[in-house]
């Protein structure tokens, strides 16, 4: 069975192909049309401008998506509904109509969780992207209670807002990590770890781009590194708790900020069994709408939606 999904919740217009046996599943091909160049002067993305740009991509991206697959029969078709900017969604969702095709949504959070292969339930899961932070309780697939989730700015988002005031531009996950790798030394710096001794499992990241803005900062690198440093440090403590009062032992990690290696050398050393995607798969994609169909049947009436079906 050949799944064909759509993924246009944010700034990157993405269609990949899949093809799902009793064996497994083979990636027949994977296209990700970036806006960045396009958002990178406002340091954040357009809502309007990416809109536009994805009407622009799909007709073109569908086309390098078929061609690179070599125009395998398609069965069903996926769509990405929420969470997400909410004219991104529905230019994904009218133009996945036009197919002809029977259309499964997908919620992007879960996408983002089930581009892993998870074989042992319960699980954790932290999902940290440029839109959203959530600690989700897996109890099986499609079942899931969140436990906690951001207050304010996403930990991603939090990343490129202190790349653009460092000015060291978008998107800035990437950047601040090089950056802080080339800091060698312990940090004079010190910045604040919000909410991290707090009971509840929720996050809260606006003030730290804030304490960056007011602190003299005399070394950029020394800067990335104990943001950096701050953000791991809240992530890992309130993930470690959450498994210890839950008492589970696997952990799952998605989107774009679970690309970060530091963030993944951290969570090893505490964690017994951690699950991280392929990097190319932590950034949003369409491979990972189209896995996260495969447990899902076709549904009439599609339109965006940002809840995940808690259970
Ligand atoms: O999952 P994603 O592609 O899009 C959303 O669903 O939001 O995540 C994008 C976010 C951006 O904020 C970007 O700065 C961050 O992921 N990111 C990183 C890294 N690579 C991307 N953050 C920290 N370290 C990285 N290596
Ligand atoms: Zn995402």
């Amino acid at each position: 069975m050949n799944i064909l999904a759509i993924e246009t919740s944010c700034d990157d217009t993405c269609i990949a192909i899949v093809s799902f046996s009793k064996k497994g599943y083979k990636v027949l091909s994977n296209i990700v049309s970036s806006q960045v160049e396009l958002h990178k002067k406002y340091g954040g993305v357009y809502p309007a401008l990416a809109k536009r740009e994805h009407e622009k991509n799909l007709p073109l991206v569908l086309e390098k998506a078929l061609k690179k697959a070599k125009n395998p029969k398609i069965d069903k078709v996926a769509v990405t509904i929420g969470p997400g900017l909410d004219p991104c969604l529905w230019t994904g969702v009218n133009f996945v109509k036009t197919l002809g095709y029977p259309i499964i949504p997908v919620n992007h959070i879960e996408g983002h969780l089930l581009v892993n292969k998870i074989n042992k339930f319960p699980a954790m899961a932290l999902i940290v992207s440029g839109g959203h932070t959530q600690l989700i309780l897996v109890k099986g697939i499609g079942k899931y209670k969140i436990l906690g989730e951001t207050r304010d700015d996403a930990a991603g988002e939090c990343f490129d807002k202190v790349a653009r005031i460092l000015g060291l531009g978008y998107p800035g996950g990437e950047k601040i990590y090089k950056k802080a790798k080339s800091f060698k030394g312990k940090t004079s710096l010190s910045l604040p770890r919000p909410m991290i001794n707090q009971k509840n499992y929720d996050f809260s990241f606006s003030g730290l781009k804030t304490a960056v803005l007011y602190s003299k900062v005399k070394n950029k690198a020394e800067a990335c590194k104990e943001v950096q440093q701050a953000i791991i440090d809240v992530l890992v403590k309130k993930t470690i708790k959450a498994m210890r009062d839950y008492r589970i032992d696997t952990l799952i990690l998605g989107g774009g900020v679970s690309a970060n290696k530091e963030l993944r050398r951290q969570f090893k050393k505490q964690v017994k069994e951690l699950i991280v995607p392929d990097p190319k798969f932590s950034t949003d994609n369409a491979v990972m709408i189209a896995l996260a169909a495969y447990y899902k049947k076709p549904k009439k009436n599609i339109k965006p939606d940002a809840n995940l079906r808690i259970c």
